[in-house]
């Protein structure tokens, strides 16, 4: 799939544009000032370049080297800064406790990497970080606006509602929405999309805790 990504993003233009996802940008009103945020398949960067001009710390991850340095280019040419690491999402290292966002905006993996990443993600967020996604639906494959051709790829509300029953639940919403995104995601679709906030209370490291 590396292979894939790499050739969509070869060409100079930017596949799903430089505009931030407009879900993302409704979302991310609520977070702190100054956040940690992680971007799992980042690709090109519109998002984390859009969160970083916000003045949030974000670090882009994805698979694709030269989707990453198109995350680079467009950072430069915008007068921000986004850490950005190559790496597949089977391999990354999300850490624990250590983001105040993690965003996946059709972040699309096969359901036996989501079921080992929903976990990750999870101990990763710090107690009251948001977990932000926005993916294509299961209803989508009767469409021609974009997302992958694979059922198993798509994400569906139940999905997400079981794996983060116990997250405080901001938005959880399957609807049918434009999107204009670039070449690649144009027009009217089925999207799944959830905000929700990480209840884990804090861990205490050192001892005795008082
Ligand atoms: C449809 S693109 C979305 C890019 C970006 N989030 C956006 O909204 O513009 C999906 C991205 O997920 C990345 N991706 C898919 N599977 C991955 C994996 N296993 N590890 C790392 N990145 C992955 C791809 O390389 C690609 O950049």
């Amino acid at each position: 799939m590396k292979s894939f990504w790499d050739e969509r993003y070869s060409s100079e233009e930017y596949a799903y544009g430089v505009q931030p996802n407009d879900f993302l940008v409704e979302a991310a009103k609520r977070l702190p000032t100054v956040s940690q945020i992680l971007s799992l398949g980042e690709g090109e960067g519109r998002n984390a370049v859009y969160l970083a001009k916000c003045g949030h710390k974000v670090t882009a991850v994805d698979q694709s080297d030269i989707g990453l340095l198109k995350t680079q280019k467009l950072a430069l040419s915008q007068g921000c800064t986004v850490e950005t690491l190559v790496s597949d999402l089977r391999e990354y290292e999300i850490g624990k406790q250590k983001w105040n966002a993690i965003i996946s905006i059709f972040c699309h993996v096969p359901s036996e990497l989501r079921r080992v990443l929903y976990p990750k993600i999870r101990a990763g967020l710090k107690a009251g970080g948001f977990l932000i996604i926005e993916a294509y639906a299961p209803e989508q494959l009767m469409r021609t606006s974009g997302g992958p051709k694979e059922a198993d790829m798509l994400v569906s509300l139940d999905e997400l509602q079981a794996h983060f029953s116990d997250f405080e639940i901001v938005h959880l919403q399957a609807l049918s929405r434009v999107i204009q995104e670039g070449l690649f995601h144009k027009g009217l679709s089925d999207v799944t999309q959830f905000i929700g906030i990480n209840p884990t209370s804090a861990v205490c490291d050192r001892a005795p805790c008082l």
